[in-house]
């Protein structure tokens, strides 16, 4: 009897030791996973750089230049085109919807249109046609100097668009007279977007000249 419940002991033994250890049949038993060759092996990411990867991406806004010009007799107008040329920026010309003559320009004449509406702070002459600020970025921003400021219809037009993430660089010319706060001011009337300095340019200013100016914006 003794001998009998010491082989069924044994028995009972072997089952459990064959149920619970990790023997190498077992091992053996479990098929090896197929070896990825080397040119397919994705390495594994970093938990940092996965994160990374799997972050919404953030809205991007991509950079966009425009040049709009208010020019009468084609002075300031020669000098957006080379801006235009230089940046790769479309040209917009601001036209009044009612055209300046030669003699509204006539400033010997203190009678005259353009020195009568600069002698007039709200004077807000009308534009033509709206022009479209959408995705614009940088806007170069140029007219020629009337009596020491900036014709009122570039006032008109700051106080009809929204410059909300735009930088404005705007830029004149004049028969010899500094650009002064004109810049300042039409940033002031605009309300919005952020309106550098203006910088006034001769007729002759160069490329060279106004690439340097262009690059100390970027
Ligand atoms: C009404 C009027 C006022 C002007 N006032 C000034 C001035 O204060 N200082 C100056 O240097 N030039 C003055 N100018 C000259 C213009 O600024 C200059 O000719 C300019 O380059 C013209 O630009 P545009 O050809 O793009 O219109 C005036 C011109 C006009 C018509």
């Amino acid at each position: 009897m003794k001998k009998r419940i010491a082989v069924f002991l044994l028995f009972v033994l072997m089952l459990v030791s064959a149920g619970c250890g990790n023997t190498p049949a077992q091992a053996q038993s479990t098929p090896a996973p197929a070896a990825i060759p080397a040119s397919t092996a994705i390495p594994e990411a970093a938990p940092e750089q996965a994160a990374f990867e799997k972050a919404p991406a953030e809205p991007t806004r991509e950079s966009k230049s425009l040049v709009v010009v208010f020019s009468c007799t084609g002075t300031t107008k020669g000098v957006a085109e080379k801006i235009a040329a230089l940046t790769g920026a479309e040209l917009v010309d601001l036209i009044p919807a009612q055209p300046y003559t030669a003699e509204d320009l006539n400033y010997n004449d203190r009678s005259t249109r353009a020195t009568m509406e600069q002698n007039t702070p709200d004077a807000r002459p009308e534009i033509a046609e709206d022009i479209s600020l959408d995705g614009v970025t940088t806007l170069y921003l140029g007219y020629p100097i009337w009596w020491g400021q900036a014709p009122r219809i570039m006032s008109t037009f700051v106080e009809s668009h929204d410059f909300t993430g735009i930088i404005v660089v705007p830029f004149c010319t004049s028969g010899g007279s500094g650009a002064g706060r004109t810049g300042e001011t039409l940033g002031e009337q605009a309300g919005t977007g952020t309106f550098l300095t203006s910088t006034r340019f001769s007729s002759s200013v160069t490329e060279s000249e106004l690439q340097s100016w262009i690059d100390s914006h970027k």
